[in-house]
């Protein structure tokens, strides 16, 4: 099992166990934003079915933004499937910005979703970005510390994150050649990003791991490559982060519309399709 950091920047070389991809291919964007509402709506409905709440944590960045639109959409049906009071709101990661500020994921989301659905603000757990970055980065933490009353070395266990894939194969904050890749005893972290010139707070990548369910949320032809190479390239999660991610589980979820999943095998008449990878 992994081990508190040693201070080594070695990855834990678990015995190589396979991983179970599964991705699920949408003919378009829009369809891609229906089947994330429709995964959302599930994956929290199940977690309350099972423990009476859920808590998940959500990226940023493009991608997501439709698909948070249609579940705050009153004239379609995910907004009125949706648990929320039963709901708990995390982050993955943030930008170093005020919460008003364009480049900000909470504002992304509070225009796309918070602003038009039935969350209490005690329900919505942001990462504070207008702070200093290590100030942001402890305040998370003990923000997740108190919401999952964690003791010692205890880990969050989320029920569902959602990530994205960047094209030069980051996710979440873990930027290729930074120092959260090697971030393993913290539970959030602040990231100085060199190649943006700038600070990030991100979910490290072994509480991503303990998550009961983790899916990748990716669009569009400039994905195509990037995304073949994180799957089916050889294992190097320095320049590839997104090879990090590797759920306790076993399985590790796709969601794709046909262009980012040009250069993966075909995939099944569902629009499915199965891959198995070395952890
Ligand atoms: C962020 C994200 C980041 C994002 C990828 C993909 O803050 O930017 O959390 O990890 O998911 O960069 O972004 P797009 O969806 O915009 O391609």
């Amino acid at each position: 099992m992994m081990g508190r950091n040693t201070g080594a920047r070695d990855y834990p070389t678990l015995m190589p166990r396979q991983l179970q991809i599964k991705y699920y291919v949408e003919p378009d964007s829009a369809a891609l934003a229906r089947r994330a509402a429709q995964y959302f709506v599930e994956m929290v409905s199940e977690a309350v079915e099972a423990h009476g709440r859920a808590r998940i944590a959500i990226s940023g960045g493009t991608t997501p933004k439709a698909a948070f639109q249609l579940l705050a959409d009153p004239n379609q049906p995910w907004r009125w499937r949706m648990p929320w009071e039963k709901l708990d709101l995390f982050w993955v990661d943030e930008r170093c910005v005020p919460p008003d500020n364009s480049e900000s994921n909470y504002r992304m989301t509070r225009e796309a979703l918070l602003d038009h659905v039935p969350l209490r603000p005690s329900q919505i757990h942001r990462i504070e970005g207008e702070l200093e970055p290590e100030v942001a980065a402890a305040r998370y933490e003990s923000e997740l510390r108190n919401s999952f009353r964690l003791e010692g070395a205890e880990s969050p266990r989320f029920d569902l994150v959602a990530l994205g894939l960047g094209d030069d194969g980051h996710t979440a904050s873990l930027f290729p050649h930074t120092e959260a890749i090697h971030e393993m005893s913290r539970l959030a972290t602040a990231n100085r990003v060199p190649q943006r010139d700038t600070w990030r707070i991100t979910l490290t990548w072994p509480v991503i791991n303990q998550a009961r369910s983790v899916f990748f949320l990716v669009a569009g032809a400039e994905k195509a490559a990037i995304l073949h190479e994180v799957l089916t390239g050889p294992r190097d999660p320095e320049r590839l982060p997104s090879q990090l991610i590797s759920p306790a589980s076993g399985i590790l979820s796709f969601i794709l519309d046909k262009d980012a999943a040009a250069l993966l095998p075909a995939s099944d008449e569902e629009g499915c399709g199965v891959l198995e990878r070395e952890r």
